[in-house]
Formats: C-alpha cells, sequence, structure tokens
C-alpha cells in the first residue's frame, strides 16, 4: 500500500475527509505547523502519529522546511497532502518531492489563488465557483490539476455560505483524489497535463473527471 503524509494547520476538516474515505493510502502521519491545530486530536484518536512544528521556532522559511523535510522524511511517504496547510513552502522542499505532494484549494483554478476566494469569487460575480485538488509546484496555488468540483454561486450569497458550499465538495474530491493515487492511475501528459485512466466525463458535468456511475 502508499503510504502518505498529512500537513494542516487548523481544525482539519479534509484530513478527516481523507482519512475516514479509507482511500487505499496508508496514513502514516499528521503533521502541523500549528501547536494548536484542532486536527492533531482528532488524528490522535484515530491513532495516526502526530508531530508539531512550529514555524514560530525558525528564522526563515528554509530552516522551517529542513525541519520539516526531517519530520516528513522519517515517515517515507509517496505522498504529501496539503489539508488547509496555511504556510508557503520554499522552491527547495517543493523540489524534494516531485509529482507527490498534493494540496486543496478552494477555488476553480486558476481563477482566486491566494487567500480570501469567496468573497473574491462574489465580489468577481462568477456563477459557478468551486474546489481544486493539484499537485504542488514552486508556483503558489498553480500545480497541474487533478480535479475539480464547482458549485453555483447563489444570488445573495455570504462567503460563509459558499465556503460551507465549496467546503461540503472539498470533502468529496480530496478522497477521490487519493483513491485515484492509490489505484495508480494518475497519469502526467507532459508538465502540466494530468488525466486519470478509466474515468468518464458523464453526467452533471459537476465534476470532471469522475468515475463512469
Ligand atoms: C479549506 O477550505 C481548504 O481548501 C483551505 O483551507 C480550508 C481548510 O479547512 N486551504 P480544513 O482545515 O481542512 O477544515
Amino acid at each position: 500500500m502508499k503510504t502518505a503524509v498529512i500537513l494542516i494547520s487548523g481544525r482539519g476538516s479534509n484530513m478527516q475527509a481523507l482519512v475516514d474515505a479509507r482511500p487505499g493510502l496508508d496514513f502514516r502521519a499528521v503533521i502541523s505547523n500549528r501547536p494548536a491545530a484542532g486536527g492533531l486530536a482528532w488524528a490522535q484518536s484515530r491513532g495516526i502519529a502526530t508531530r508539531v512544528v512550529d514555524h514560530k521556532a525558525f528564522p526563515s522559511r528554509e530552516a522551517f522546511d529542513a525541519e520539516l523535510a526531517r519530520a516528513v522524511d522519517a515517515f517515507s511517504p509517496d505522498y504529501l497532502f496539503l489539508a488547509g496547510f496555511m504556510r508557503i513552502l520554499t522552491p527547495g522542499f517543493i523540489d524534494r518531492y516531485p509529482r507527490a505532494i498534493l494540496n486543496i484549494h478552494p477555488s476553480l483554478l486558476p481563477c482566486f489563488p491566494g487567500l480570501d476566494t469567496h468573497q473574491r469569487a462574489i465580489d468577481a460575480g462568477v456563477k459557478l465557483h468551486g474546489a481544486t485538488v493539484h499537485f504542488v509546484t514552486p508556483a503558489l496555488d498553480h500545480g497541474p490539476i487533478l480535479v475539480q468540483a464547482a458549485v453555483p454561486v447563489l444570488p445573495g450569497d455570504t462567503a460563509e455560505a459558499l465556503a460551507a458550499r465549496v467546503l461540503a465538495q472539498e470533502h468529496r474530491i480530496y478522497p477521490q483524489a487519493a483513491r485515484w493515487l492509490a489505484e495508480g492511475r494518475v497519469e502526467f501528459r507532459g508538465a502540466d497535463v494530468v488525466q486519470v485512466r478509466g474515468s468518464g466525463v458523464e453526467g452533471d458535468w459537476a465534476i470532471s473527471p469522475r468515475d463512469p456511475p
């Protein structure tokens, strides 16, 4: 079975969705950059090893990332899942794990990289918003896309209401991506394009690619 480590900074609802879905990966550890991250207790309650690498204890991003890499490497993961991990990683760290770091971002990338995505989507007047699972590259929120899910932006939406609608889809597509990785179905077409072997696009087109019914 392929192995994985999850990086969190907060409540870790995406981490919970990943673990509870049992996607066929051995989740060896959860690592947080914040000692108070709520997700740590949950991971412990599931018998998953936890570590804290507090970014405040390091003088630079490079020093933090070096310690983070040491903590990660102790578990020899095939994949690293960023799940609400709120630190920008250095190119040095990212290059250490080529095509092995995944992130979930709450927008339909390449629209709205960065923070505050839901309010920005409302302010821009887009009719569809959503979430993206992508491979992490040194360009922030711009790596090869594995799966996306779209939700409508409704008249009168608040950022909170829209975030909740998007989060429900995050909890659906991140485990799906993990399953595809576990099944060895994820293929690169060149440096930027990812395809999932055997996935169809039938149905309502809300998620593409999707497994056939
Ligand atoms: C999610 O919306 C995730 O996409 C974003 O931050 C939020 C984290 O939520 N990067 P959680 O910690 O997974 O509950």
